[in-house]
């Protein structure tokens, strides 16, 4: 007779968010060769995911959103690239500063509370949508409403870490 399946502790559901964020990040580097425009990465955080970015894609503009710097020193924009106020002003706003559409906009500012999270991808997805680049990409922890996007396959890791990837039709 077989076990049955373990619940999922939130650990378990951590390393896969991490793990299929990482492999989106890297397959979505490779895609956005042909597409032109900055990277726009919202939610700097501890900064762990703008240096991977920078890592992966040192010829690319990134622009990097948050309301405040709390980063690690090492992983800091330098004042050009940090758009420092609430994402729902800064992104309507920043056409002026980013200039272009983006060819990757990765979102990592989930709560992990699913009302707050639904009332966030309301006000964020329209506000993505309009930033991207015909053919570009959006890798995100919030699930959005994208009607002129197409949603990418998700490995287990991204279903049971809630990673979505969605690219916008040409
Ligand atoms: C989960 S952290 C990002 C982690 C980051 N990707 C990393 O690898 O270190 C989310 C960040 O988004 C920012 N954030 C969340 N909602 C925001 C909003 N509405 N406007 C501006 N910043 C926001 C928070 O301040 C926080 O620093």
């Amino acid at each position: 007779m077989s076990e049955p399946e373990r619940r999922q502790s939130r650990l378990d559901v951590f390393i896969a968010r991490m793990t299929a964020q990482k492999s989106f990040l890297e397959d979505v580097a490779t895609k956005i060769a042909d597409i032109e425009g900055p990277v726009l990465e919202l939610g700097l955080g501890n900064g762990r995911t703008f240096d991977h970015l920078r890592e992966i894609l040192p010829e690319r503009e990134i622009f990097v959103f948050d309301r405040s710097v709390t980063a690690h020193p090492a992983s800091i924009p330098d004042g050009d690239h940090m758009v420092i106020g609430e994402i729902r002003d800064t992104l309507a706003f920043c056409g002026p500063r980013v200039k272009r559409p983006a060819a990757l906009v990765h979102s990592d500012l989930g709560t992990g509370d699913p009302t707050a999270d639904l009332a966030k991808a309301h006000w964020l997805a329209p506000l993505i949508a309009e930033r991207t680049a015909p053919g570009g990409y959006v890798a995100t922890g919030i699930a959005l409403d994208l009607p002129d996007f197409d949603a990418l396959p998700r490995s287990a890791d991204a279903e049971l870490g809630r990673y979505w990837l969605y690219q916008k039709r040409r």
